[in-house]
């Protein structure tokens, strides 16, 4: 994977928002253009400490003056919002890396269905943008606990028309819609985006069981929980290294790999991002990411969570 580019950016502004949310605009502090996004990409913020963060940019990807993020208040995370609510101020200059987009739309459809819950906003308000000015039809049914909680409501008026927004408040029984009745029907070629809490997005897939799986889009920022699973250890191989690692069960492959000399890009490390993905040509992987579509885990393995059984052959 190709090393991605840090720049420093400066906070050009921060504006509070519903739910605990703060909305920042970095802008490069010499040059008026950052490099290119595309809708559903997010930027690593990178902490005083070392660690790095992803948020999902939620501006328009034909604007390549500023990126946006919002980010929601979790007092009981891993201290990158926090971090940024307590200790980010107008002027700061900050590592962000260059986008990724591991959210991708399918350019070659039309028709888009835009789903978001609460902070998984993000991600879609892009999308929207860019449906706007590539004129393709689509709706957004943005669900929230209350009106009072959710963020970019502002934005989201200013950037969708009212025919094209629906929104589903869990306190204003009017607004509320049953999943299975809105993803019944596929409407023609449309192809489903959706992002929110892992149990909102479940319920979702859920629901469009009906669909074509490469018709389903889905972003988390939540790493998979299953407290019912216990890892064991297994192999890895690398044939173009000549090495055969064991991992064991206290370890991550990740860890293993890099223990032995293996350079490995990674970021979240709790399989949300995409960073370390590698290869692998044979071997059964037990998938635990959250990032990889089911496609893409016939042949991609993510080494920072992601366990097997057995040997797994690895391309490195
Ligand atoms: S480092 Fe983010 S998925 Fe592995």
């Amino acid at each position: 994977m190709q090393p991605r580019l840090i720049m420093k950016l400066e906070v050009a502004s921060v504006r509070e928002d519903r739910g605990n949310v703060r909305v920042i605009t970095f802008r490069h502090p010499l040059r008026p253009s950052l490099p290119p996004f595309t809708a559903g990409a997010h930027v690593d913020v990178h902490l005083p400490d070392g660690r790095r963060r992803q948020y999902s940019l939620c501006g328009d990807p034909a604007d390549a003056s500023a990126y946006r993020i919002a980010v929601k208040l979790e007092r009981g995370g891993r201290g990158g919002s926090a971090w940024i609510h307590d200790g980010l101020v107008v002027g700061a200059k900050i590592p962000v890396s260059a986008p990724r987009n591991h959210f991708v739309m399918d350019e070659a459809t039309p028709r888009g269905l835009l789903i978001a819950a609460g902070i998984g906003i993000t991600p879609i308000l892009s999308m929207a943008h860019h449906l706007n000015g590539t004129k393709r039809p689509y709706v957004l049914h943005y669900f929230a606990r209350s009106r009072s909680v959710a963020p970019l409501l502002e934005e989201i008026a200013a950037t969708i028309g009212p025919r094209q927004v629906q929104y589903h408040f869990s306190d204003e029984a009017d607004t509320q819609i049953d999943l299975r009745s809105l993803l019944d029907e596929r409407e023609g070629d449309t192809q489903l985006y959706c992002c929110g809490p892992r149990r909102f997005m479940e319920g979702v897939r859920e629901a469009a069981q009906a669909w074509p799986e490469n018709t389903l889009h889905f972003e988390a920022f939540q790493p998979l929980v299953d407290e019912g699973f216990t890892p064991q250890p297994f192999e890895i191989e690398i044939p173009s290294k000549g090495l055969t690692l064991r991992v064991p069960a206290d370890k991550s492959a990740l860890d293993v790999l890099r223990d032995n000399g293996i350079l490995m890009a990674s970021s979240c490390e709790i399989g949300t991002c995409g960073s370390c993905q590698c290869g692998y040509s044979k071997g059964e992987p037990i998938h635990r990411d959250v990032v990889l579509s089911p496609q893409a885990r016939k042949t991609h393995f993510i080494p920072c969570v992601s366990r097997a059984t057995g040997t797994l052959l690895l391309d490195l």
